[in-house]
């Protein structure tokens, strides 16, 4: 592993969470594994009037709650003494001026020699703001050093302020600086795509219209909201997931095999697939897009609250807490392939998983396990229980020929001496070294608002579009079965629904 070149690193807004639960452990995971930079030094930022001290002290208590192993104290004070917080208003140039001596003032004390990265964890209007003072205050370049800059999602709203916010960013810096965060792309399991597609011969030449059926994409969540309701309620899972995690699934698992691993010819790619995509008119939305919107059920006899009950949330609210999409992808290997995704808060269980259906073998010699006729299915576990099971079939021992389906099922965990590392650690490394294969490309995050558009449009200038309530703890509005026709075929539900009561009704 390549050693990070010396560094600062700027958190705005890191008196939030996700400074404390995501970034800050994993730092300190990178720096136990040794793959911090030298000399390395953190300054967050934020309204919130703290010193240093403080924040040391903050984050010194984060790390332990919310790591995913053991932390040994010790270490977690060697690690806080590196932290600086410095209290600002990221609208306010004088408050960037000052960051600006902090950071000059840091860098010769340490001997950093100029490099510095800075992660926007703040809310995304705060985005275009910090990036116009960051380069006033002439933050944005540094001969002989490098300057980048972390973006979590959303990027945008749809895909015009999309482009905006491009186009803002980069008039101010290049988009080599840039590096937009998909959390899922730092996942170590959604990587590994690539390699079970690219470094095993025997699946390419099945993975095509030819062999492939369908493909189902699942991200389920068991959570609700939480207390994320006032964004949530002026963004819903289309814009939440869909437009980033999900569709950079779809474009891992449909990709051609890039030329090598450089990082953009990897994103070309997964931007060619963006680009083949088949628009759903905006007259089709009612057959090819289902959403819905939880509502309170009984869980083993606990009481859920319903969405519209959320704290944040308007009690008419129409955000859809679920959305499942049928489309095709018009390219030569995917032609006629129907791809189905769905993603959902408050469903049954955490679970995302790419499922890939093949088809049936052309004739039927053996009497099928119950009747059922059955084909080969990959199911590639992102998480959790990271994995790859394969279902075929296999002769039941004793008389005659009956067919059993089974399983060959590996999961991530039987490597027992190699830890999985968090999205986060992953991502954050790859900054610091300056590899962008792992985040997303101004072009691959227009061309997937692109594909949203008609959808979003559809939404708002059509309420007669229904948004079901699916009871908490169900698998959705039981209408997302219709976009997958043929007989007897259906989602595949990894667990059964949790609801007591299951009324499912329309909003
Ligand atoms: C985030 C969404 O990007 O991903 C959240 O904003 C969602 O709403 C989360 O809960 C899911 O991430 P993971 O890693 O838990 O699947």
């Amino acid at each position: 592993m390549e050693n990070p070149k010396n560094q600062i690193l700027v958190i705005f807004g890191a008196s939030g969470d996700l400074a404390s639960r995501k970034l800050m452990p994993a730092l300190f995971s990178l720096r136990s594994q040794k793959l911090l930079p030298e000399k390395f030094v953190v300054i967050g930022t934020g309204r919130t009037n703290f010193t240093s001290e403080e924040f040391r002290i903050k984050m010194g208590e984060s790390i332990p709650a919310f790591s995913e192993e053991k932390v040994d104290s010790r270490q977690v004070s060697g690690f806080t003494n590196d932290l600086y917080y410095h209290t600002m208003d990221n609208s306010n140039q004088d408050d960037f001026l000052r960051l600006r001596s902090l950071i000059e003032e840091i860098d010769t004390k340490y001997g950093i020699g100029g490099n510095c990265i800075f992660y926007m964890a703040t809310p995304p209007l705060m985005y275009e703001p910090i990036a116009v003072n960051l380069s006033k205050a002439g933050l944005t370049v540094k001969p002989g050093a490098f300057r980048r800059v972390i973006i979590e999602k959303p990027f945008g709203y749809d895909l015009e302020s999309g482009r905006k916010l491009n186009r803002t960013l980069h008039g101010l810096i290049d988009e080599d600086q840039i590096f937009r965060i998909d959390h899922y792309l730092g996942k170590e399991t959604v990587q590994n795509l690539l390699v079970t597609r690219f470094a095993n011969g025997m699946f390419e030449p099945l993975w095509n219209r030819n062999y492939i059926d369908r493909i189902e994409i699942t991200s389920a969540e068991s959570i609700g909201v939480e207390d994320r309701g006032g964004y949530y309620d002026s963004s819903g899972a289309l814009r939440d997931m869909v437009q980033n995690h999900l569709l950079q699934m779809v474009g891992m698992t449909a990709m051609e095999p890039p030329s090598s691993l450089d990082s953009n010819a990897i994103r070309n790619e997964v931007l060619k697939v963006l680009q083949s995509l088949q628009p759903v008119k905006e007259e089709d939305v009612p057959k090819q897009v289902i959403r819905g919107q939880y509502t309170g059920s009984l869980i083993r006899g606990e009481c859920v609250t319903g969405y519209r009950y959320e704290k944040g949330v308007d009690i008419r609210s129409r955000t859809e807490t679920y959305v499942a999409i049928k489309f095709y992808i018009n390219n030569w290997r995917w032609g006629g392939v129907p791809f189905y995704i769905r993603t959902g808060k408050r469903l049954p269980t955490r679970v995302t998983e790419i499922l890939i259906h093949f088809k049936p073998t052309p004739h039927h010699l053996f009497r099928r396990d119950m009747g059922k006729l059955s084909a080969n299915q990959l199911i590639i576990r992102i998480q959790p229980d990271e994995g790859i099971l394969l279902k075929f079939d296999m002769k039941e021992p004793g008389a005659g020929f009956n067919v059993k389906n089974v399983n060959m099922d590996f999961h991530y965990t039987d490597l027992a001496d190699i830890r999985v590392p968090s999205a986060y650690e992953r991502l954050l490394y790859d900054v610091m070294i300056g590899d962008s294969t792992l985040f997303s490309r101004d072009d691959e995050v227009e061309t997937a608002w692109k594909f949203l558009e008609p959808i979003q449009k559809a939404w708002a200038n059509d309420p007669s579009i229904k948004i079901f309530g699916y009871p908490a703890g169900t698998w959705g509005p039981e209408h997302a079965n219709d976009l997958i026709e043929g007989e007897a075929l259906t989602w595949r539900y990894p667990c059964k629904n949790l609801a007591d009561d299951e009324l499912y009704c329309e909003l």
